[in-house]
């Protein structure tokens, strides 16, 4: 896919996902933005970029719960580009609680962080996007935002919000020449959840409800699933969320055969 003249915003750009997914639209020729909390991540992240290719690359420390921050950063990025053809949301953080034990404020800095960040984003990209002819958005959903999974309150009230913000952008953006997207990725190892890895239990339970497996999946999937949404190819996609997580929502929790339980209840997931 080819993203030459390009400048590709991509949030969390230091994390696992984000990784991937800035190398993928380098080097397909865009110009890329690196944002995140850690600037030594963001840094990292654009380091990578020069290393693997000759692409213009800004990193950029903010956070993206805090609109004042991330105003901020898009200042920061006018000084360096004209305009701004993509934007991916991927700064994301969960929690493991179940209800009672959660915290008021560890709540809202999960929808502080998933949700409202995506919105101050899209609407600092939007504004934007809209005097240069559009774009194209991606958010970066979970299979939490298209069914229950327990102990994750927050988590997957955010992955929930953001799939509404998705639809919502992608009626009220079209008649700019803005596709607004999300892509709804299944257990992807990251450090994220890295210690997801470590819990055989955890792993076998999600063998009974992933088609394809619970280790099939990799960060660069789910850039190649990003790019495809953002390109050309993809010129008349729009408002979709796109799983790429070996079916695993297809299969709404429910194991095939092993008389297992529902695996959006187990007790073991944790
Ligand atoms: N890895 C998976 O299995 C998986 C599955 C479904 C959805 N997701 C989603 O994909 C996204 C990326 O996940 P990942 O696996 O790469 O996680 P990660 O922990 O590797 O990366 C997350 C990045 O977000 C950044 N970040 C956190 N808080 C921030 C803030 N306040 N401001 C700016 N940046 C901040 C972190 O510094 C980090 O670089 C998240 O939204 C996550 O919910 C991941």
């Amino acid at each position: 896919m080819n993203f030459e003249n390009k400048v590709a915003v991509v949030t969390g750009a230091g994390g696992g996902l984000g990784l991937a997914i800035i190398e993928k639209f380098a080097r397909g020729g865009a110009a890329i933005v690196a944002l995140d909390y850690s600037q030594k991540m963001a840094d990292a992240a654009a380091e990578k970029v020069r290393s693997l290719t000759k692409q213009k690359v800004l990193a950029i420390q903010f956070d993206v719960a805090d609109h004042h921050s991330v105003a901020k950063a898009f200042t920061a990025i006018d000084q360096e580009f004209k305009q701004i053809d993509i934007l991916v949301n991927c700064a994301g953080v969960r929690e493991v609680q179940k209800v009672y034990d959660l915290d008021p404020e560890e709540w809202r800095r999960v929808i502080d962080i998933n949700l409202n960040g995506p919105f101050y984003c899209a609407r600092e990209a939007v504004l934007r996007m809209r005097k240069t002819g559009g774009g194209s958005i991606v958010n970066i959903a979970s299979v939490a935002g298209m069914m229950g999974l327990t102990h994750r309150p927050a988590y997957n009230s955010s992955k929930h919000g953001i799939i509404g913000l998705t639809r919502n952008l992608s009626l009220d953006c079209a008649a700019d020449g803005i596709r607004v997207n999300a892509v709804a990725p299944g257990l992807i190892r990251t450090p994220l959840t890295d210690g997801y890895y470590k819990d055989p239990e955890f792993i076998r339970g999600l063998n009974e409800v992933v088609p394809m497996g619970a280790q099939g999946g990799t960060p660069g999937d789910i850039a190649d699933a990003i790019a495809f949404l953002c390109s050309s190819e993809a010129k008349f996609v729009n408002g979709i969320v796109l799983p790429v997580d070996g079916g695993w929502a297809a299969s709404k929790g429910y194991t095939t055969g092993s008389g297992s339980a529902q695996f959006t209840s187990a007790k073991n997931q944790t």
